[in-house]
């Protein structure tokens, strides 16, 4: 699967650069993770271009809606990213479908090719616009659900419910697509993997969780950055179209309290931890080779 447009994506000697979360398992937290990471970089002072993969849930697409309608209705807010919604092809074969959703894609880039950064949203299933968008990231973001059911995304683990015996189809996924992108003349993925509602204790489990996933790091070739905690305001503030980081906006926004702080506080842990928090007075402009 190398569509032209990644060939031309990839030579290109300025373009912004591509986050993508990613996650073959439903409910991971993709969306509210892209959700936060749009919304930090814009209040960054960087450009974001938005684009949602997931055109069946959409998540990313009605967070906007609900957003659009909150500042037509006279609020100020942080602002709005440039966002495409790319949806899933009608065309009855496969090869046509593909060539369909490729070329929405490769518009959707097109038009966004002046943005800083274009944060991607993925379904949680191994569709060809997830593999898509898998190639496209120069940074992929993996939410991973604070529970050892959910190692099975990195690893297998054998009948005794503890043995790790190999890589699983997601990490193998991984790594054919980073093989893919090279091959196109991307340049190396740097794939994150960050785990979501966190629970406030720190538990034997939660421990054993972090040093699990310490552990394999470095044979799967991803790095940890600091997750989420398990919070309510994540979920209820959806509906409204803000975000914890809206927060700490002009007074009529602060429903402050202290867990809502802390939510802002881990959102920019996060984005640190992966180097997209500095301060932009010029509004750099990632390149391929940068
Ligand atoms: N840290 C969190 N604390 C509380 N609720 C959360 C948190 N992260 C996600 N959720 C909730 O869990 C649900 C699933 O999250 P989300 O939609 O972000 O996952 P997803 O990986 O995008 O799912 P899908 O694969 O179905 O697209 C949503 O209701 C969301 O509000
Ligand atoms: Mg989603």
């Amino acid at each position: 699967m190398t569509p032209d447009f990644l060939q031309d994506w990839f030579r290109k000697p300025v373009r912004p650069r591509v986050v993508v979360l990613g996650n073959q398992k439903g409910g991971s937290g993709k969306s509210t993770t892209a959700i936060h990471l749009i919304f930090g970089l814009m209040s960054c002072g960087y450009t974001v271009g938005s684009v949602d993969l997931d055109g069946d849930q959409a998540t990313l697409t009605h967070f906007i809606e609900n957003r659009k309608r909150l500042a037509a209705s006279g609020n100020s807010i942080l602002g709005m990213p440039e966002h495409r919604l790319v949806e899933s092809s009608l065309e009855r074969s496969v090869a046509g479908a593909e060539e369909d959703e490729a070329a929405q894609v490769a518009g959707a880039f097109a038009e966004l090719l002046d943005q800083d950064y274009i944060v991607v949203d993925t379904p949680g299933s191994d569709t060809f616009l997830s593999r898509l968008g898998h190639i496209l990231a120069d940074i992929l973001v993996t939410p991973l659900n604070d529970s050892f059911l959910d190692l099975d995304v990195l690893v297998r683990i054998g009948p005794d419910g503890q043995t790790i015996t190999g890589p699983s189809s997601y990490s193998l996924a991984v790594l054919d697509r980073w093989g893919l992108r090279m091959m196109v003349g991307g340049q190396p993925l740097d794939w994150v993997v960050t785990r979501n509602r966190l629970s406030h204790q720190r538990t034997r489990n939660r421990r054993q969780m972090e040093h699990l996933l310490d552990r394999l790091a470095p044979s799967l070739g991803y790095s940890l950055a600091p997750g989420f905690g398990e919070r309510v305001i994540y979920r209820e503030l959806f509906v409204q179209g803000l975000t914890v980081l809206d927060l700490s906006e002009p007074a009529r926004w602060r429903l402050g309290n202290k867990s809502h702080a802390a939510a802002r506080n881990e959102v920019w842990a996060f984005m640190k931890s992966i180097g997209l928090a500095e301060e932009s007075s010029a509004g750099k402009r990632r390149t391929a080779t940068g």
